[in-house]
Formats: C-alpha cells, structure tokens, sequence
C-alpha cells in the first residue's frame, strides 16, 4: 500500500514514523514534510494546502490512502476532492470540518444535542455584544473568534474590561480578518483539561488512549498560549468512569448528531474537554490529530496504524476488534525556536539529534525543521522537535525524555521542564 501523508509537523512525522512499521505499507510520502519526514518518507515539495497538486499527485501516483494532519486542507476541502475522483482518504469533508473550522457551528451544535459544555452566546456586531457585557456581572468570560485562527483566536478574559478588548480585536479590528465576523462569548470553566481523540467512520467510534497537553509556554501552566509545548499518554486524570462518560454524552451524540445533519464525521474526532466539578464539558473539537498528542499516543499504539487509518477511510472500523496499547507511559518535550509563540528566529543548525535517537526508549520527531544548503538540520519553525519517550512508569518516561532533550542544542532552543508532572 502507498500511502501520502499531508502537512509539515511533529504530528506527521510521527505518523510517516508509524506508518511506515506497517507490514502492509511499501512507500510512504509526505507533502511537504520537514527534515524528519525526509529520512522516514520521500518528501514532496507540495504544499499542505494545494489542494489540485495534492489531487493529481495522488491520482498519477496510485496512492492507496491520503493521511491529512492538519485542519486547514481539511476545511478547504481536500478529502471532498479526493472521494470526488474515487480515492481513499483518511479525514473528514469540509462540512464536517466545521467542527473544528467554525466554533459557532460547534457551539450550535452542542446545544442542540445537549452535549456539556460552557453557557454562551453569539455575536456578529459590536454594539450587541457590548450591551451583552454591560448586561453581565463582573466575572472571568471566554472570547472567541468564530472561524481558524492558528490556535491564537480565543482569549481567556480575567473580567469584563479584557472581555470587551477582545471583541474589540476580533470584531472590529479584524484581528483575524473574516475568522472573525462572529465571536462567542462564553462562561469560563475551571478544572484540568484532557485531549480525548477518537477514531470514526461515520458510525463506529474508536477511542484513543487519554492524552494532556501543556498549552502554557513556562512551567507551572504561566506564560501565554501556544500549539502546545507537551503531551502524555495515558492521562490517569481520566478514569474509566469519567471515560465511559465521555464516550455517553460527548463522543456518541456527537457523531450521530453530525450524521442527522447529514455532515457525516470520519477521521479523527478530537474533543478537547474540561474536567469541570460537574463532569466532563467540551471546551472545542478539533478534526484530526494533536500536535504533540499525536507523537506520545502513536508511540504507545501496538496496531497497524495503516490497517485502522484504512479501515476508518473505507467506513469498516466495526470489522476491527480494537486498538492495542502498549501499557508504558509515553512522554512528548517540545523544544522551540527562541522568542516562540511570538516572532522567532530560525535557520540554527541543530545538534545531538541522533545522539538523542540513541536514548533507549527515545525517538525525536521533527517539526520545524528543514534542511539548508550545507546539508545541515536547522530549526524552521516555533516548535522544531518533539523529543518523545516510553518508560516503565511516568517517571521513567519523562526521564528518558529529558535526558534525550539534553543531548540537542540549537542558538536559542528551549523547552518547558515540567511535562508531564500534572500526572505524577
Ligand atoms: P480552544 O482553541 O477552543 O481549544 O481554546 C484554547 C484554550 O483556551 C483551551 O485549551 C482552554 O485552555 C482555553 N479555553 C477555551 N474555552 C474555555 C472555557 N470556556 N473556559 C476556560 N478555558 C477555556
Ligand atoms: N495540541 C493541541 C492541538 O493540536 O490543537
């Protein structure tokens, strides 16, 4: 099977890593890939949201199956193009990635459903959702920009005053150009938050092992947002209790509701939720895999990736009897580029990566990163390496992933300390 895999971070190199142990894979690509991707795959020099030279690659080339990893060639309407010429695809159509790619479609969605998650309310104009403000008590509320905004649309507002300052940037300054023609604003909800990801097919729903991000730059959660600076698998934090009703009240009408509408959801369902004091609450959805999540939960996985990704694109997931763990903890340190998530600097040449590779346990999947005219790794991007690692317990996992951290340097580069300790 030949298989292509689109988009450029840390999560597709740990897919093209996977992907490529499959017994029943014979040449794996990646479009465009990063300087990982160019050792485990062949890189193509296409970019993730050419959505024509994507289509004809996969046509002229007999591609098997098309992994899409990020959500933006997903809302544009990759997968609808590809199904249109009959080819097989892992991810789901744009009106399915509205999920991910409009947060008043989502919000809407969930309320008709009667799925948890924060009280909110919708607006398109200013001066409504000032009069909404002026009518609220002084509390901590949540602006959002409706449509992508690169992870940076959403703001956590301590009181009214910040409240009104974000719909402010949204609204009317266009802070995200058109993402921002509607915001929601909404109740801010406490407790730890869990990266719940599922594999679908329309009707089957095939959940993965628990994972937690780390979306603070610094330790100790401080510092501002960011894609994410590491991740663990399993989360303890999620039981099998809090799980089941994850699945019950989240995950099922969630699906079925997406079918009802007649926008089927296949791919990866990615529900990010907060363990609130009165259960479980959906904070988003995103529509395929987390970066980093992705790294530590393909690195537990024991099944053919290639063989589930397959079964879910071609809508036989019931036929598979489910996904095997392998039960060591796995732990994700991201390193990034100096001045990361602001304006960074790039093109350093990167030393210790194979060093690192050599940590027993330790595997470094490349993000941004890409190759200069020396021949030499450099870093390319905010978050450059997912340094990721197993171990017996958590603790073991994390060692090994730091002491493989260690090893590589680059001018600027750095990581979070503390990943993982929300578990420990
Ligand atoms: P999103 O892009 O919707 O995941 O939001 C990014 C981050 O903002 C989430 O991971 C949470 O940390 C935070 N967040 C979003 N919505 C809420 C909410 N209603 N209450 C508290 N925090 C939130
Ligand atoms: N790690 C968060 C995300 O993938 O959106």
């Amino acid at each position: 099977m030949k298989i292509l895999v689109v988009g450029s971070g840390g999560r597709e190199h740990a897919l093209v890593w996977k992907l490529v142990q499959s017994p029943l894979v014979t040449k794996v690509y990646c479009a465009p890939g990063n300087a990982g991707t160019a050792i485990d795959a062949e890189n193509l020099n296409i970019a993730a949201d050419d959505v024509h030279r994507l289509v004809k690659f996969v046509r002229e080339n007999h591609i098997d199956l098309t992994v899409v990893g990020p959500e933006a060639p997903l809302v544009a309407g990759l997968t609808d193009e590809l199904r249109r010429h009959g080819l097989a695809v892992f991810g789901p159509s744009a009106a399915a990635a509205r999920l991910e790619g409009s947060k008043v479609f989502t919000k809407k969605l969930l309320k008709k459903a009667n799925i948890p998650t924060a009280a909110f309310s919708v607006f398109s104009r200013v001066p409504e959702a000032m009069q909404y403000l002026d009518d609220c008590e002084e509390q901590p509320l949540v602006v959002k920009a409706d449509g992508l905004a690169a992870g940076k649309g959403v703001f956590v507002c301590a009181n009214l005053a910040e409240a009104r300052t974000a719909v402010r940037a949204i609204l009317q300054e266009r802070a995200f150009g058109d993402a921002g023609s509607q915001v929601v604003i909404e109740e801010c909800l406490v407790g730890q938050e869990a990266s719940i990801l599922a594999i679908v097919d329309g009707d089957t729903i095939m959940p993965l092992d628990v994972a937690q991000d780390h979306k603070r730059a610094h330790d100790n959660d401080k510092g501002p947002n960011t894609g994410g600076m590491g991740a663990y698998c399993p989360a303890p934090v999620v039981t099998t209790e809090i799980m089941d009703e994850i699945v019950r009240r989240i995950l099922i009408p969630t699906v079925h509701t997406m079918k009802v509408e007649g926008c089927t959801f296949s791919g990866v369902l990615y529900a990010g939720i907060m363990l609130t004091s009165h259960g479980p609450k959906v904070l988003e959805f995103n529509v395929r895999f987390g970066d980093p999540e992705a790294q530590p939960v393909l690195m537990r996985m024991k099944s053919d990736l290639a063989q589930v990704l397959l079964m879910a694109a071609t809508g036989k997931l019931s036929e598979l009897e489910g996904i095997e763990w392998d039960p060591r903890p796995a732990v994700c340190v991201v390193m990034a580029s100096e001045g990361y998530p602001g304006d960074y600097t790039k093109g350093h040449p990167i030393s210790g990566i194979s060093e690192a590779d050599k940590v027993p346990g330790a595997k470094v999947f490349h993000a941004g990163t890409t190759i200069n005219k020396f021949g030499e790794v450099v870093n390319a991007g905010g978050r450059v390496l997912g340094v990721t690692a197993m171990g017996d317990t958590i603790a073991d996992a994390k060692r090994a992933a730091y002491e493989a951290v260690d090893k590589i340097s680059w001018q600027g580069g750095w990581c979070r300390r503390d990943i993982s300790d929300k578990a420990q």
